[in-house]
């Protein structure tokens, strides 16, 4: 197994800076409510937030993961709720990578139930597969071709989330 770097931490970076100059437009005067979904978003939330410039808070989901595999389950249950009121607000749900897109689909419906004002996704990476297909992400890093993805908060079995590039795991 050996790792294929994809995405430097200077395309990251300078991707990010587009999109928070993105949100801060778009949220300007208003005070959203990032939900990050752990734990594989954490870096690039942290990274996010210090970009956007606009006051803003931040809560923290768990759903249930891969485990120690690379192939969804297909059954997504909330392990982790966030503690924030959202009725009323303006959330962005911020995520990793969108692979099937279940994940994300099911949290969606999950915050929607408590009446946001408005709820946007956010993701580092998106498959090409899942954003031809129609999953809308108003705000999205990188597509990305099929492969097993890791590095910048996100793993393979708890592994190699302190790289600050992303690889793509090759079988050799
Ligand atoms: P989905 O429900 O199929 O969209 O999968 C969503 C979650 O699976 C992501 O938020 C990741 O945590 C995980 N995942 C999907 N693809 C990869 C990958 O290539 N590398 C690491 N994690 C992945
Ligand atoms: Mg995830």
């Amino acid at each position: 197994m050996s790792l294929r770097r994809i995405i430097s931490r200077g395309q990251i970076r300078r991707r990010l800076k587009e999109l928070a100059a993105n949100i801060r437009a778009d949220y300007s005067g208003q005070r959203p409510v990032f939900v990050c979904v752990l734990k594989g978003a954490f870096v690039f939330l942290a990274d996010l937030v210090r970009q956007v410039d606009l006051p803003l808070e931040m809560d923290f989901i768990v759903a249930s993961s891969y485990g120690m595999g690379k192939t969804s389950k297909g059954q997504i249950t909330v392990l982790k709720d966030i503690t924030t009121d959202i009725s009323g607000r303006h959330v962005i749900l911020v995520d990793d990578i969108i692979d099937s897109g279940l994940t994300i689909q099911h949290l969606r419906e999950h915050l929607t139930n408590r009446r946001p004002a408005s709820l946007r996704l956010c993701a580092l990476l998106a498959r090409e597969r899942v954003l031809e297909s129609g999953t809308v992400v108003e705000y999205l890093g990188f597509s990305v071709p099929e492969g097993f993805v890791v590095g910048y908060g996100i793993d393979y079995a708890e592994q190699h989330r302190e790289l600050p590039d992303i690889y793509v795991i090759e079988d050799e």
